[in-house]
């Protein structure tokens, strides 16, 4: 193994941390990966945090049963990349290395208030931003969550903003945080220099608090939402060399060299470096980029406007995002907490086993609805009940909802871009769901392909780092190495597609102010 040279990944996701080695095919090593998961802390309704100093030591071990494997010879391993989980923050005290408090997680709704008063009075309502930073103003962004942070501080005697505006407190998304750490932490490396504070261009563009056409922070923004310029990471591209592990025994030396928020990690493995170019992600949640090139475009139609990468000092590349908060989340919903599936690979047969989904629809807004809607009122539902439904009408529900959502977030994709899909690059742990694969191809119309290397939030990070180091020479030689595995086309009569779509809103509707009633 050690003639070759490697890339290592690091994905620090919602519900785990995964290391993985790729070689310079572009594969994963299978010998030399490792997952943790890590604990959802869920104090109250609609609040999830991450104790990120488990998060901390879950990369170390990762990272150290990386190193482990037999046949490595750690010089083997050219570059680190890093790929997170978006929007979620952590505020940590510089001196001593220490989180101030829990990360507050994406999913976490707890800056409703703080949202609802910057939006209060403005004309532009909850797009009041959205010039400026491509986002609507919404408990998911990373800003108000780190000023929540600062108030609860401030209310319990911990001067939190007085601190932040001396700099004494840090903030940033999870790539921070690993980054702080990796090259460091409190103790700054070898040299006596201090720990890189840096955060890249996509996940700055989550914050709320990022100019998308400076790429620095909008000091105007960050003033009216409140957090200080001082505790903010330097916002640095996705790709190139930004500095070297510290930490021996974890691959030190060796430089850290891509870093992408996890969505526009999965874009960059599914090569879609072309406008036009779509995935989409069924993870916890549902994540269907576009890239539209080197220009921003806002969306009419409830879409996102994010960075999609940024190489070196190349112009950065953007993207159209649409987000769901629930897709895999919901299957393990019905498998943790109502108890009526074992495995989430259950859902497939189960589905399977019925001629239809019975007229039974399972809207997940769980807390609220994201992307295409934006309703924080509307509130889960299961719509169509009769006597004769079973717990496989509520298993195929949870999978249609997932499919749903995407062609709706398809549709508002084909209203701003003005063309319809080609097809539709799919990855993510959902997508050896042979039923939902077949069904999002029957709801959309048009073909649903899956990569080999599934992995692709893992294999974007290790691609943006490779090619800071030469691993590979242009994003060229990367689509070479991308390979079709699967392919699902659409068999639906598109009557009946449209039909479904009709219920399916229909359920939606239901859905909305519900929190608010
Ligand atoms: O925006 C949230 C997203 O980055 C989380 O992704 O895959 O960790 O659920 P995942």
């Amino acid at each position: 193994m050690s003639r070759n040279t490697y890339i290592l990944a690091i994905d620090q996701g919602t519900t785990s941390t995964r290391a993985i080695l790729f070689d310079e095919k572009g594969l994963p090593v299978a010998t030399a990966t490792a997952q943790i998961e890590h604990s959802q802390i869920l104090p109250r309704a609609g609040w999830v945090e991450h104790d990120p100093m488990e998060i901390w030591s879950n990369v170390r071990t990762a990272m150290g049963h990386v190193a482990g494997d037999a046949d490595l010879e750690p010089a083997s391993v050219r570059a680190i990349g890093i790929t997170n989980q978006r929007e979620t923050v952590v505020v940590w005290d510089k001196a001593t290395g220490k989180p101030v408090y829990n990360a507050i997680v994406w999913q976490d709704t707890r800056t409703s208030g703080i949202c609802a008063r910057l939006a209060e009075g403005h004309p532009a309502g909850a797009d009041r931003f959205r010039e400026t930073t491509g986002l609507p103003l919404s408990t998911y962004f990373a800003g108000p969550k780190i000023r929540w942070i600062l108030d609860h501080l401030d209310e319990r005697g911990e001067r939190g903003t007085e601190r932040a505006e001396a700099g004494e407190l840090l903030a940033g998304t999870m790539d921070s945080w690993v980054v702080w750490n990796l090259t460091g932490g409190r103790r700054g490396d070898d040299d006596g220099e201090a720990a890189l504070h840096v955060t890249d261009v996509t996940n700055a563009s989550r914050t709320l608090l990022m100019d998308l056409g400076t790429m620095q922070w909008s000091e105007e923004i960050c003033r009216e939402i409140g957090v200080p310029l001082a505790m903010l990471p330097e916002i640095v591209p996705s790709s190139g060399v930004l500095g070297r592990v510290t930490r021996r025994r974890m691959f030190g030396g060796t430089p850290i060299s891509g870093i992408l928020g996890d969505q526009q990690a999965a874009l960059f493995g599914q090569t879609c470096f072309e406008p036009g170019d779509t995935k989409n992600t069924y993870g916890t949640g549902a994540f269907l980029l576009l890239n539209t090139g080197t220009t921003p475009q806002t969306s009419d139609n409830g879409l996102l406007t994010t960075v999609a990468y940024q190489l070196g000092d190349a112009d950065p590349v953007y993207a159209l995002e649409g987000s769901v908060a629930m897709a895999g989340s919901l299957v393990q919903w019905l498998r943790d907490n109502l108890g009526i599936i074992s495995t989430a690979a259950e859902t497939e047969g189960l589905a399977m086993s019925l001629e239809d989904n019975g007229d039974c629809y399972l809207v997940p807004a769980f807390s609220g609805l994201l992307a295409p809607h934006w309703r924080p009122d509307a509130r889960g539902a299961l719509v169509g009940l009769t006597r004769f439904h079973t717990k496989a009408h509520m298993a195929r529900a949870a999978l249609e909802a997932t499919a749903f959502q995407t062609r709706e977030m398809v549709d508002a994709m084909c209203a701003d871009a003005g063309e319809a899909a080609g097809s539709l690059r799919v990855d993510g742990g959902m997508v050896g769901n042979g039923y939902l694969m077949q069904f999002q191809a029957d709801l959309l119309g048009v073909d649903v392909v899956r990569p080999e290397v599934t992995e692709t939030t893992a294999l974007g990070a290790a691609f943006a780092a490779g090619l800071a180091v030469g691993t590979w020479d242009s994003i060229d030689r990367l689509r070479e190495l991308w390979r079709e595995d699967h392919r699902w086309s659409p068999e639906m009569p598109e009557e009946e597609r449209e039909r479904l779509m009709a219920r399916w809103r229909d359920a939606v509707e239901r859905t909305l102010g519900w929190a608010d009633a």
